[in-house]
């Protein structure tokens, strides 16, 4: 869908075609609190193009895997704000950097154990007696405890 470039406000159709998001995903992003929207005179509900922005941000995130209560952690630098800055954007994005990172980091202990002992109580590799011997490690915690420490 072609959105008029010059069109501030759109609707939630608007904002699912060009997006590419759910109108019933749009509304629950929303009743979240993730994604804000206003009623113009004939009571529709209308949401600034920015809000495109920021649900890129949510798909994104969702493929990869974030939590909704991360990503309203990280939106929460913008939140209440009439109006979002350049400066703001930049806050947001030094926040969803952060969880990239963490998020990148995990995948790449994940990467570089896969074959090895991770520590998750299953005791079926050949490393697993050497490296969680008894699964000792689940008096540590829950999950795969190499992977989490
Ligand atoms: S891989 Fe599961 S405890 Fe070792």
């Amino acid at each position: 869908m072609e959105l008029d470039p010059n069109k501030e406000y759109l609707s939630v159709g608007e904002l699912s075609a060009r997006s590419g998001v759910s109108v019933s995903a749009i509304h629950f992003y929303e009743s979240k609190g993730l994604l804000r929207s206003h009623r113009n005179k004939g009571n529709q509900r209308r949401f600034h193009r920015r809000e495109l922005r920021l649900l890129s941000y949510i798909k994104v995130g969702q493929t990869l895997g974030i939590s909704l209560a991360e990503i309203k952690d990280a939106f929460s630098v913008i939140e209440n704000k009439k109006e979002i800055k350049v400066s703001d954007w930049k806050k947001l994005g030094k926040r969803w950097e952060k969880i990239l990172t963490e998020k990148q980091n995990l995948i790449e202990k994940m990467k570089s154990q896969l074959g090895f002992c991770i520590g998750c109580g299953c005791l079926s590799l050949k490393d697993c007696p050497l490296r969680n011997p008894d699964d000792f490690m689940g008096k540590e915690g829950q999950g795969p405890r190499i992977l989490l420490e």
